[in-house]
């Protein structure tokens, strides 16, 4: 599909459809009428072959208790081996409602309460309030920030395994919000680590269908030596705009795992699964290969214009290098803007601020690419304006 025709079916109006990153705004930024680029969702309506198989339950009118689709597993695997191959295996799979409800599941099951778990720096913020929420030890492994682009600080990483005793490491791969996709070499270093200290790796993969030409994403579960201790996290949510379908998935390869988790599940999350997500998911990794391409063109060159303006027009911003994920990581920090989140809102755009992912990246933003190139140019035209109205004192 071109690229035009995507925009053009596909792009959607959502002032008043009740969405957070647009309606809310109000609410989280304290003013309306801001260019929401925050939150990880898509200004993008789902497939055409998902809304009508969506359409035909609706009318259906039934939404009863509901057995997982018969064909669910294979649509999936069947969407791996088109993409990254990786080798998901049917009796693997758990179901939850979010990766973060996972996340927060595999913490309780996994750990005991003030058990050290692991992040590395700066992180999806809903990492910490895991962690925090259920009372385990917060351990903080910054990542390394080098010419060549963000790196894992292995030396680091050990250290603190061993000094804290760190029970369970949740890798973001590919990592939201610094945009690398981690290479087999790198996972493989992390994963001996944890497999020599017996932490249990979960792997959050949710944006691992986002990634740029030319890079290749390699699933924790391609590369670790021992299954035992690795479970996989990710969803069709971010892939197709399905985050309130509530449907996730979570893949633990250990049959002593998944007993122990089943067991766990038994006691404390006794939900139904969404049969409107299964069946939204199951189409559109089926069907939604074309869709898919079409998007990620609109997103790369949403990241290429941006960063040529940058560089054009803002030649003291860092980007750094979107390996991974349709959100780029900005270093406004060369511009010393005293209030960041004073100064985004002046300029007109809702942004996710560094500081929601690390306290030290408070100089940086998080723009969200998957909207149509005109609200790009907008953030860009914006973004510039506003910074270089700035008192040249400032900079
Ligand atoms: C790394 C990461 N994990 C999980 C999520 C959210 O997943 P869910 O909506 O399934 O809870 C996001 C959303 O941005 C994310 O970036």
């Amino acid at each position: 599909m071109e690229k035009q025709v995507f925009i053009e079916t596909y792009s959607r109006e959502r002032w008043g459809t009740d969405s957070l990153k647009w309606d809310g705004v109000k609410e989280r930024y304290g003013k309306a009428g801001l260019l929401p680029v925050w939150v990880a969702d898509m200004d993008f309506a789902v497939p055409e072959s998902v809304q009508e198989a969506l359409t035909k339950r609706v009318q259906a009118g039934i939404f009863g208790y509901s057995l997982v689709p018969a064909d669910y597993v294979a649509s999936y695997q069947g969407w791996q081996n088109r993409h990254f191959g990786t080798q998901f295996q049917a009796e693997w799979l758990v179901f939850s409602t979010g990766v973060v409800q996972a996340l927060y599941d595999l913490i309780e099951c996994f750990t005991n309460l003030g058990d050290s778990v692991l992040v590395q720096s700066p992180v999806y913020y809903p990492f910490y309030e895991g962690i925090n929420n259920k009372k385990r030890n917060l351990v903080v492994s910054p990542l390394q920030k080098t010419a060549g682009g963000y790196q894992m600080d292995l030396a680091n990483f050990k250290a603190q395994i061993i000094e804290k005793k760190v029970k369970l490491f949740i890798l973001c791969s590919p990592h939201n919000p610094v945009g690398r996709v981690w290479t087999e070499e790198e996972l493989a270093a992390v994963l001996a680590i944890c497999q020599q200290q017996d932490v249990l790796v979960v792997s959050d993969e949710i944006h691992s269908d986002f990634i740029a030409p030319g890079k290749q994403f390699v699933s924790a579960l391609s590369v670790a030596e021992n299954l035992e201790n690795l479970i996989v996290c990710n969803a069709p949510s971010k892939t197709f705009n399905m985050a309130t379908l509530l449907n996730a998935h979570i893949w633990i390869p250990s049959e002593k795992r998944r007993a122990t988790f089943a067991q766990w599940s038994q006691q404390q999350r006794a939900t139904e699964y969404s049969s409107l997500g299964q069946l939204a998911a199951m189409v559109a990794y089926c069907t939604g290969d074309e869709w898919f391409a079409a998007l990620k063109q609109v997103i790369w060159d949403n990241a290429n214009y941006l960063e040529e303006r940058f560089k054009e027009e803002l030649p003291l911003a860092e980007v750094a290098e979107l390996q991974g994920t349709y959100l780029l990581w900005v270093n406004l920090g060369n511009y010393q803007i005293a209030d960041l989140p004073h100064f985004m809102e002046s300029a007109g755009l809702a942004v996710d601020y560094g500081s929601w992912f690390a306290p030290e990246s408070e100089q940086y933003i998080r723009i969200n690419l998957a909207t149509t190139p005109e609200r790009i140019i907008q953030v860009a035209d914006r973004l510039v304006e506003a910074i270089q109205k700035l008192p040249k004192a400032g900079i």
